[in-house]
């Protein structure tokens, strides 16, 4: 499935939130993020670019530590699987350290409460939470953050994006955009880029076919 390899291929639902991404994607800021809104909407892919952003791809360095809070609910799991890594982070190079931590909200609060304390002792570790429920997330640890709200993108800002990705895909679309745009603009980012890859394959089968009755004309006028 596609997804955009870059911050700037990622589709925001307004100017201000991709600007405030983009401030908060650079090594110097130090600011703990928290991205939240319905599910599809990017959280994830934004979440995982901002890191790559920060810190292109060095397999060599360990930089990057990702968390599935669904799988790490308890107190144990923070004190196990997650602070370590900061602590030891916090003592040697490279000075930043960034933590993902998708589905936040699953982990309990005993949990969110002593990761708000790893938070607080490790300065240099930059910690970006996603969930889709905010309000399942402990105040302290929102204190904690800046928060980033996250919102599918409506049929026009799609517009562009929609018509560019087609474009990239072999597809030179001047008409309307088709139904799956409209039908999830607005809604659900994931599913919209999901219909329109299917959209787009039977778009390209049609055209295939069309291609392979053309040929034998072809080929009759090149036998004259
Ligand atoms: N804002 C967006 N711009 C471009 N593609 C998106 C966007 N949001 C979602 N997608 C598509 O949906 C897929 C899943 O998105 P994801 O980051 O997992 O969403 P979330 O974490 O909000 O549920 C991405 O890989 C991409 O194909
Ligand atoms: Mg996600």
């Amino acid at each position: 499935m596609y997804s955009p390899k870059t911050l700037g291929d990622v589709v925001f639902h307004d100017a201000e939130t991709k600007e405030l991404v983009l401030k908060h994607a650079k090594p110097n800021n130090f600011r703990n993020l928290l991205l939240y809104g319905p599910p599809g909407t990017g959280k994830t892919t934004v979440a995982n670019l901002i890191a790559t952003t920060i810190y292109p791809p060095q397999p060599t360095q360990l930089e990057l530590l990702k968390i599935n809070g669904s799988m790490n609910r308890s107190i144990d799991d923070v004190r196990k699987n997650i602070e370590p890594k900061c602590r030891v982070n916090v003592l040697r190079p490279p000075h930043l350290f960034i933590v993902i931590i998708n589905e936040a909200e699953r982990m309990t609060t005993e949990a969110q409460d002593a990761l708000r304390g790893v938070m607080d002792d490790c300065n240099d570790v930059k910690f970006i939470l996603t969930t889709n429920y905010l309000e399942k997330i402990e105040k302290p640890i929102q204190s904690r953050c800046q928060k980033v709200v996250m919102y599918p993108a409506d049929e026009q800002t799609w517009e562009k994006p929609v018509r560019n990705l087609l474009k990239s895909w072999g597809i030179d679309w001047k008409d309307e955009l088709p139904k799956c745009v409209m039908q999830y603009a607005g809604q659900d980012n994931r599913q919209l880029i999901e219909e329109l890859e299917d959209w787009a394959e039977d778009v390209k089968e049609e055209l295939a076919q069309i291609n392979v009755i053309e040929m034998p004309s072809k080929s009759k006028k090149k036998g004259k």
